[in-house]
């Protein structure tokens, strides 16, 4: 018998649905972006966030289930987002999904976004071996994981200050490129010279696996600032990929170290900035001269969407591991511990 669950996700900007039956088959995964609503304010404004999550969500999640051909009565599970991300907009989604399987009596489970994103990966390759390790950058998180198994994280180093898609996008910011950053320094980057800026990185102490990015942002700041005041012309292009490089650098060099003590069984990349063209192929080739296979999600899994939400889901039902009707809102939480 398989396994029929529905994907709900609102942590963010992004209101999505999905259906994915036995965790790797995506029946549906339709996803309603606000990147035009915010990219006016350059960011996103949460309660307009959250706002716009209550005016689709049940929409979506109709879309996705007609999509996928099921109704209530063949799901197995509902499973929502519950944390980190927006409070206001993690309430839109768990409520939505709290109404549907307390009327439909269909058990609930609460994923962690963190999770999802990493989840992204099983969706595609359900039979990876364990253990991975697993580099998880979006715009929230910088997070280098263990995963013994499924459902085990060990957090070994994380960004004590920006993450990387936070640096994309305020680097974005301060040039007038719009949001989100990362894909439009990513195109500027294409025509650009990445050593033509010798910008920072951070490696912090001898041994850590910690990150740090508002150095290289403050770096990227000043220099558009010293050039701006003498004059000077900048070239976008040059700056954005030496910016890029900077990041894919540091980010490259600490998931080796990691990988040369823990040994994994393979390398895994996920969140937003994973679909990162540079970082994908940086990482790609370290990881082949040391002996490790990279997965990657493909690019539209990525970035937010409720079919990595419905794989968690699937998995954690398997494990009898559901929510109660307590569930509530998590905006700060992590995965795993160090
Ligand atoms: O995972 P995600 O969709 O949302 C969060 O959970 O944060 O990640 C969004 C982040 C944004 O900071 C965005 O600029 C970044 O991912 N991003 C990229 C690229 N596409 C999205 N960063 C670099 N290169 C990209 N191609
Ligand atoms: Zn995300």
């Amino acid at each position: 018998m398989s396994v029929v669950v529905l994907g709900i996700e609102t942590s963010c900007d992004e209101t999505s649905a999905a259906v994915v039956v036995d965790g790797c088959v995506i029946r549906s995964n339709v996803i309603a972006s606000q990147v035009e609503i915010h990219g006016k304010y350059g960011g996103v404004v949460p309660e307009v966030a959250s706002r716009r999550h209550l005016e689709v969500v049940n929409l979506i999640v109709a879309e996705a289930l007609e999509q996928a051909g099921v109704g209530f009565s063949d799901l197995n599970a509902i499973a929502v987002t519950y944390g980190p991300g927006l409070a206001g907009s993690l309430l839109v989604g768990l409520m939505a999904a709290k109404a549907m399987a307390f009327a439909r009596g269909i058990p609930l489970i609460g994923v962690n976004h963190l999770e999802a994103h990493i989840y992204a990966n099983f969706l595609v390759r359900p039979h990876l071996p364990f253990p991975q390790l697993c580099l998880v950058v979006s715009g929230g998180h910088t997070d280098l994981f263990y995963i013994t198994h499924h459902g085990h994280y060990r957090l070994l180093g994380r960004t004590r200050d920006d993450a990387a898609g936070e640096a994309f996008d305020k680097v974005a910011r301060v040039m007038s490129l719009g949001y989100p950053g990362g894909p439009l320094i990513e195109r500027q980057a294409r025509d650009g010279n990445p050593d033509a800026i010798a910008f920072p990185r951070a490696y912090l102490e001898e041994g850590t696996y910690d990150f740090s990015f508002s150095g290289l942002k403050t770096a990227v700041l000043n220099y558009l600032e010293r050039a701006r005041r003498k004059g000077q012309e900048v070239s976008i292009p040059d700056v954005s990929a030496s910016f890029q490089k900077a990041v894919t650098d540091v980010l490259v060099d600490k998931v080796m170290a990691a990988a040369e003590v823990y040994r994994p069984s393979g390398i895994m990349l996920a969140g937003g900035v994973a679909a990162n063209t540079a970082l994908r192929e940086a990482l790609g080739a370290r990881a082949r001269a040391g002996g490790y296979g990279l997965t990657v999600p493909p690019l539209a899994l990525c970035t937010d969407n409720a079919a990595m939400v419905a794989c968690v889901g699937y998995y954690k039902y398997l494990r009898g591991n559901l929510a109660g009707p307590e569930l509530n809102v998590v905006a700060a939480q992590g995965l795993g511990c160090s």
